[in-house]
């Protein structure tokens, strides 16, 4: 595959003249405190004709405080995501964005490709309430073991409006990385091992509207209808 590296500064808080959730900036001005990610070629924004610019590769910023929820039918929800290779600053403050992001909508799970990142990570709490012992940031996560089924409502705030009933496994554990970089397992059940699948899938690509029932896609048909109206209009 085909990847920029673009440097990050999650200490920027310039204004972006593009309205896109990468909110690239061009400037070249170089920052301390610079990390990287790795982002593939097509989530170059396409203002800028969906190629990477020379300067991209060396000096660009993305302004986390521009980053903001994407929504079915954006085609970053279904790019496979790409490792977490460095827990650096510019980590720390994208997790952070994200959090002040989720909590705000009331949600309890967040995935990265939500904000445009498609980078696998996802953060979960929940109780939806800032801060507790069940905040959690999984990195690079995988599910390790699974028991048992549960049919519960889910939504997604990719898709504002719809809640249907998922079949999920009851319990799953699950093995990650800290915002640290440290790994760990954690074993849940019930909501919590329901929001741990559904962040999974964000990070595969897979959405909420996959794993719909027929009859819940025919319930849902005009609120899905509208959202790939209204994504439509935005291009
Ligand atoms: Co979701």
């Amino acid at each position: 595959m085909n990847y920029a590296r673009i440097i990050v500064n999650g200490g920027c808080r310039g204004r972006c003249v593009c309205d896109h959730v990468y909110a690239v900036h061009l400037r070249g001005r170089k920052h301390s405190g610079h990390g990287t990610l790795m982002f593939q070629q097509q989530l170059i924004p396409s203002s800028l004709g969906g190629k990477i610019p020379d300067v991209m590769s060396a000096m660009s910023e993305i302004d986390f405080s521009a980053l903001k929820v994407v929504k079915y039918p954006d085609p970053r929800l279904r790019e496979i995501c790409t490792a977490v290779e460095e827990f650096d600053d510019s980590l720390h403050r994208f997790v952070e964005r994200m959090f002040e992001i989720m909590y705000a909508f009331n949600g309890v799970g967040l995935a990265a490709p939500q904000v445009g990142q498609t980078i696998r990570l996802f953060i979960a709490n929940p109780t939806a309430e800032p801060g507790g012992e069940y905040e959690g940031v999984y990195i690079n996560p995988e599910i390790i073991e699974r028991s048992g089924s549960d049919v519960g409502e889910e939504g997604c705030l990719s898709f504002p409006g719809i809640s249907c009933k998922i079949k999920r496994c009851e319990a799953v554990t699950i093995r990650a990385s800290n915002i640290d970089g440290e790994t760990f397992t954690q074993t849940a059940e019930g909501l919590q091992a329901r929001i741990f699948q559904h962040e999974s899938d964000h990070l595969d690509g897979i959405l909420l509207s996959d794993r719909m029932s027929t009859v819940a896609k025919i319930t849902n048909r005009r609120l899905l209808k509208d959202l790939e109206e209204d994504y439509a209009q935005s291009k």
